[in-house]
């Protein structure tokens, strides 16, 4: 069979990590979080100390830190210069500042580079998963779903995964991150015109991997 690209975007919060590496998995394809891959570069930044809230000097070093990341849906894996960092790009200060990191051109270009040619090197496929994948990365993917869910929903998911964090102040902070990663110049957030949109509000997670799977097995 041809190998079989799926890009799935939406907002924070809407279940597209879970979603993407359980379809994958299940349709044994290859997997690609194209957020961790932004957030290990913002990692990087704050770690070199990076002046964040300069644009110049982030797309001064924007081609620096080599980064790596595993392909295995059931083992998904991210490194800069080496460093296994998983853990790291998930705390609240990478979290707080990726947007802008990610709103530099010169940052997105190199990664978007680096989404392309691991997209191309999957042979039987692959579940990309971001915010720009169906509008810019891989505008001829197969298919596209745009995953969409109410704010309430996507802050008590999230507040869920992060374990007792608050509900009110998890709305706050994903609303911002939305509407700076949908309002930047450069590849925002934003549902290809061809994409299908599913709205998870009401749906169980498996709801929501029976929907994708049934419709990558529909274009195949
Ligand atoms: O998906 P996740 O919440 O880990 O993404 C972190 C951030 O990375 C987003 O808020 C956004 O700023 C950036 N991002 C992006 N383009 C993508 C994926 C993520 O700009 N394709």
């Amino acid at each position: 069979a041809q190998p079989v690209i799926v890009a799935i975007d939406g907002p924070s919060g809407t279940g597209k990590s879970s979603t993407s590496k359980a379809v994958a998995a299940q349709l044994g394809l290859s997997y690609l979080d194209t957020g961790a891959q932004y957030r290990a570069i913002t990692w990087w930044m704050v770690t070199s100390g990076i002046d964040i809230e300069d644009p110049t000097a982030i797309a001064a070093v924007a081609g620096k830190p080599e980064i790596v990341s595993g392909t295995d849906p059931l083992d998904p894996t991210i490194s800069v210069d080496g460093t296994d960092v998983a853990a790291a790009i998930r705390t609240q200060e990478v979290t707080s500042q990726v947007s802008a990191v990610s709103a530099v051109p010169e940052v997105r270009s190199r990664i978007t580079e680096l989404q392309r040619s691991l997209a191309a090197a999957a042979e039987q496929g692959i579940v990309v998963e971001g915010r720009d994948i169906g509008t810019t990365v891989l505008p001829d993917a197969d298919l596209k779903v745009f995953l969409t869910a109410s704010a309430e929903a996507r802050a008590a998911r999230r507040s869920g995964e992060l374990k007792g964090a608050d509900v009110a102040a998890t709305r706050e902070a994903l609303i911002k991150r939305d509407a700076a990663d949908s309002s930047r110049k450069t590849s925002p957030l934003a549902k290809a015109d061809d994409a299908v949109e599913v709205d998870t509000t009401e749906l169980t997670l498996a709801q929501v991997i029976e929907c994708v799977v049934t419709l990558v097995e529909e274009k195949r």
